[in-house]
């Protein structure tokens, strides 16, 4: 695959390890959502290298001191329904107050298509960095259009987070959207002919929530 200036892949062995874990077709329910929040915080810390800090004076009990601290306020978490929500509290684990907003999209399973069917937003969120969260990035026809529903809304600091992606994803994705930072935590090889990402691990929602 081409690579791109805006698309991060992670090679962490303990993402590795984690992955394989969450590809295994017996892992649980619980242990499936555990594993996804903390391949989320890692990735939080990984994808917030260039956050702003703003400098505030600490007192020590030795003296006082000029630190840096990131503006939590300035942060946004935005999963596309419904398996975004499994990294909501990955996000939160790093920045606890971040507001919380919710893009519901599907796949039509004949076409592949998205289609968005809610939308909720906190107010402000124009100022906000949105970390728009999916765990999977297949088609990549979800993530373009939760990143145009955003964008659309006045949007202008977005960072994208899908823990699998397939090439054909990430192509369509730094295509249409090449101002956003995509960070991906495995590069998987290919799609097959119902729009699964191979190897994958299935259908990311349904092992989150059980629905089958
Ligand atoms: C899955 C996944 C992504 C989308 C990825 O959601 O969570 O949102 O598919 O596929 P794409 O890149 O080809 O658009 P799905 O539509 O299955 O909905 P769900 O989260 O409600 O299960
Ligand atoms: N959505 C999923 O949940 N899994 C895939 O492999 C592709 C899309």
């Amino acid at each position: 695959m081409k690579t791109y200036p805006n698309v991060f892949i992670f090679d962490h062995p303990l993402i590795k390890h984690k992955v394989s874990i969450l590809r295994d077709k017996n892992t649980g329910m619980k242990e499936f959502r555990e594993l996804i929040e903390e391949i989320t915080t890692v990735m939080t810390y990984e994808s917030m290298r260039d956050v702003e800090l703003v400098p505030v004076e600490v007192e020590t009990p030795l003296e006082k001191t000029v630190q840096y601290r990131v503006k939590e306020e300035s942060i946004a978490i935005v999963p596309i329904l419904r398996a975004g929500l499994g990294m909501v509290n990955g996000v939160h684990n790093v920045f606890p107050t971040a507001r919380v907003g919710h893009i519901g999209m599907y796949r039509d399973e004949e076409t592949l298509e998205p289609r968005e069917y809610y939308c909720k937003l906190p107010e402000g969120i124009e100022d906000k960095t949105v970390f728009l969260v999916d765990p999977m990035l297949a088609t990549g026809g979800s993530a373009c259009d939760a990143l145009a529903a955003l964008k659309k809304r006045g949007v202008k600091k977005i960072k994208f987070m899908a823990i699998i992606a397939a090439p054909e994803g990430i192509e369509k994705v730094a295509a249409e959207h090449p101002d956003v930072p995509v960070y991906v935590s495995t590069l998987d090889r290919c799609l097959n002919e119902h729009g699964y990402i191979l190897p994958g691990l299935g259908d990311a929602g349904d092992r989150l929530f059980g629905t089958k």
